[in-house]
């Protein structure tokens, strides 16, 4: 969303630099304003950014370049940060303890600290470790991926528009107007749980695709569709327990929608899964199972896949 209005210059810094940390931060440098700092634990010449070229107004088109390389301070060590106005979170669920060592070096008692994660647990992620009150949980959509580094400098492909949710409050209203005068569809909600909830009983039935090692297609098989949908019955329950407003045929909007994607399409799980790095389970199935526990919904489709998917890849 573009808007008009000017809006101050910030310090922002960007703790963990893959697919969604590179896009924010092109997003940031191209509203020409704010000061960046990359926080990374992998010491990296410089990034460059490939950005669509969707989504445009008529009249854009030329300002915007289909490559961007980052001006940025690059911290590898939290000890090097220096405070700033916001810091943006955009690691992993997994990696939350580590992220975390980066807060005590950029913040100061109020500065605030969004969460751009999956899953509905950014505040419970991040309480231990900053006042609650500062964290801002964020919805983020946006397809992108790491792409092998050219020259030194680290790559990153945005593959769709970037929409960001925050809650209403003040804090929200501060996050979006960071992102005042770029392309990034940033809104503060009414109702950021549904929004939140939506998302996860979309992630839900991601599982399959890790658990079988096979891309989005296999969504189009009859039998694999009912396991999709039973994953997202039981996340859509828990979430309504939650307070998520949410369709009686989500199931089938979540099925019809995994169908309608690229046949090779290869959700983040799958990717991890592959890559052999760690997977955000815990903060996608197994946040149904547990959640779904303590309001006594049984989750046993979710709970087997989530099971099933860590005793495939434990040591
Ligand atoms: N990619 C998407 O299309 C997409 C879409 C919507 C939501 N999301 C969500 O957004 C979040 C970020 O995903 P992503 O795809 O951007 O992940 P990613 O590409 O794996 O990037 C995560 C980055 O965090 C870095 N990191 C980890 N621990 C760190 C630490 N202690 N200090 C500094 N940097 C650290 C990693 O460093 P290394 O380079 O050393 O590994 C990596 O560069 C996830 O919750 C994901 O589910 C992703």
């Amino acid at each position: 969303m573009v808007h008009s209005k000017m809006t101050r210059m910030a310090r922002v810094a960007i703790v963990g630099v893959g697919a969604i940390g590179g896009v924010v931060a092109s997003l940031l440098q191209s509203a020409g304003k704010h000061e960046l700092m990359l926080c990374v634990r992998r010491p990296m010449k410089g990034l460059v950014v490939e950005s669509p070229s969707i989504g445009l107004r008529s009249d854009m088109e030329e300002e915007i370049r289909p490559e961007m390389r980052i001006r940025a301070s690059i911290w590898t060590q939290p000890e090097e940060a220096q405070p700033v106005d916001w810091v943006l979170i955009a690691t992993k669920a997994y990696d939350a303890a580590e992220t975390a060592r980066w807060l005590e070096w950029l913040r100061e008692k109020n500065t605030p600290a969004a969460i751009l994660q999956n899953g509905v647990e950014h505040r419970e992620r991040f309480a231990p470790y900053m006042p609650e009150a500062c964290i801002v949980p964020v919805i983020v959509d946006c397809p992108a991926e790491r792409r092998p580094p050219q020259k030194g400098f680290d790559r990153i492909a945005q593959r769709g528009p970037m929409s960001l949710r925050v809650p209403q409050g003040p804090l929200g209203k501060r996050f979006v107007e960071l992102f005042a005068d770029t392309l990034a569809d940033a809104e503060a909600v009414e109702d950021w749980t549904t929004v939140a909830w939506k998302k996860l009983c979309l992630n839900s039935a991601g599982v399959l695709s890790a658990l079988l090692l096979k891309p989005a297609g296999i969504m189009r098989e009859d039998d694999i569709g009912e396991v999709a949908m039973d994953l997202v019955r039981e996340c859509a329950a828990v979430g309504r327990a939650e307070g998520a407003k949410l369709d009686d045929d989500l199931p089938e909007q979540v099925l019809a929608a995994s169908r309608r994607a690229a046949v090779d399409s290869v959700n983040s799980l799958l990717a991890d899964r592959i890559a052999e790095r760690p997977m955000e389970i815990d903060a996608r199935n197994g946040a149904v199972v547990r959640i779904g526990r303590k309001h006594g919904i049984p989750t046993p489709v979710n709970n087997m896949a989530a099971t099933l998917l860590r005793a495939m890849v434990a040591e």
